[in-house]
């Protein structure tokens, strides 16, 4: 519902879910002992560290937010599958580690992951040499661990976890391994293998790596930029708002919804710039702004602002204009099909949303009417977006499946309502 005097004041946002996935995995491999601190405690990062620690690592949470790893750098073998929960990055990044290993391993998820694409990693892994069996292109993989060959391979998508997993079986592998990747995605699996020691280069979208042992190094994470995109759109869209979000990474692999925002004339304004453990955070003022104008989104845009497409198709509903989404057929496989999810629940709260195959046009500015039931089809960033489009209405939106909102940011509702 609309708060009253609109959103103020400020909050620090929780830690990056990319980067804690990959502090969790990498200092498995590494030999000796780290601290790493600002972990998120999103139930997507327990399910890989749960993981590590069916593999042997020793993870201990010595305080909140704050784990203690030690490894001697080898992972056990495992007679129980290995449970990657909701989360896609968990499977296809810890693929690509169990491939080049010397046990057998079974990896199985929820059923939302037990449903998206594993073929993107599998193809390019047997490539390598790797034993990775599934039976429909989806999970449960079988992976039997075996010694793996550099490739040279070029991505038909820009997926960071794709990238990740090859990256990954390339650290392990005989020979030099060569990504290219047609646009560049994120790139935290790059900057913490360097951070950690690996022969890893990257230029533009083009990466090499060779067989490298890492070394244990404390990891200080960069606040979530996907995280802070909800309290950015709402800071834009609910009148008379005004926020600070402390924190943020700004990778510029991660700040297309920073782009948006300037390209739509809203107000953002980023201060206090440091460095932690190889990635850039800054502060971000946010305030209300009443003349937003519609905007394209397309091409090197989309791996930037892959995840922030849901909640910028509610800002996009209060900008003057038509929104156009295009080239992120991708978006169809996450969670949920955000692409067909969005367009159908959004057009039940008065928002003028049109389907693409490869994305969505939206046409504002719109009233959003509350009084609904939307449903997040258990998909963790719709049920945040909603939220934010509920603070535009002036009766209650309800959302079935928001406790979802656990994957990745426990501390969602918290935060948003210590802002009204
Ligand atoms: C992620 C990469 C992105 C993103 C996901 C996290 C990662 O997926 O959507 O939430 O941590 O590497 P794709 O690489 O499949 O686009």
């Amino acid at each position: 519902m609309k708060p009253k005097n609109g959103l103020k004041g400020e909050l620090t946002i929780p830690a990056d879910k990319s980067i804690s996935h990959r502090a969790v995995m990498f200092s498995s491999l590494a030999k000796g002992s780290c601290i790493i601190r600002n972990f998120s405690s999103g139930a997507d990062c327990r399910s890989t560290l749960n993981l590590f620690k069916k593999l042997g690592v020793d993870i201990n949470v010595t305080e909140e937010k704050t784990l203690t790893v030690k490894s001697d750098g080898m992972l056990k073998s495992s007679d129980i599958p290995l449970y990657c929960g909701n989360s896609g990055t968990t499977m296809r990044l810890v693929s690509g580690i169990l491939a080049g290993s010397n046990n057998e391993y079974i990896l199985t998820g929820d059923e939302s992951l037990s449903k998206r694409p594993m073929k993107r990693i599998i193809e390019p892994l047997k490539l390598m040499g790797a034993k990775i069996y599934s039976d429909n292109g989806c999970a449960p993989l079988k992976i039997i661990g075996t010694e793996l060959h550099g490739i040279e391979y070029s991505s038909p998508l820009a997926s960071a976890q794709v990238k990740s997993c090859i990256l990954l079986a390339g650290m392990n592998a005989d020979g030099k391994t060569v990504y290219k990747e047609p646009y560049l995605s994120r790139n935290h699996t790059e900057l913490m293998l360097k951070y950690m020691g690996a022969d890893i280069k990257a230029k533009d979208n083009v990466i090499s790596i060779s067989k490298s042992d890492l070394t244990a190094k404390d990891i200080d994470i960069a606040g979530d930029i996907s995280s802070a995109a909800f309290f950015i759109a709402a800071g834009l869209i609910v009148p008379n708002s005004d926020i600070i979000i402390k924190n943020t990474g700004i990778n510029p692999t991660r700040t297309g919804i920073l782009d948006v925002v300037k390209r739509m004339g809203g107000s953002l304004e980023l201060m206090n710039k440091v460095e932690k453990s190889g990635e850039v955070v800054a502060d971000i003022h946010v305030n209300y702004t009443d003349n937003l104008k519609a905007c394209t989104i397309e091409g090197a845009d989309i791996p930037r602002l892959i995840d922030e497409l849901p909640v910028i198709a509610i800002l996009a509903s209060q900008a003057e204009g038509e929104t156009v989404v295009k080239d992120a057929q991708d978006l169809r496989n996450k969670e949920s099909d955000r692409i067909k999810c969005l367009v159908c629940e959004l057009s039940k709260i008065g928002i003028d949303i049109e389907e693409r195959e490869d994305g969505f046009i939206v046409k504002g500015k719109t009233k959003i009417r509350g009084g609904a039931e939307l449903n997040s089809y258990n998909d963790h960033r719709l049920g945040m977006s909603f939220y934010v489009a509920g603070l535009l209405a002036d009766n209650e939106l309800g959302i079935e499946g928001y406790e979802w909102t656990k994957i990745s940011f426990p501390e969602f509702d918290e935060m948003m309502n210590n802002l009204q």
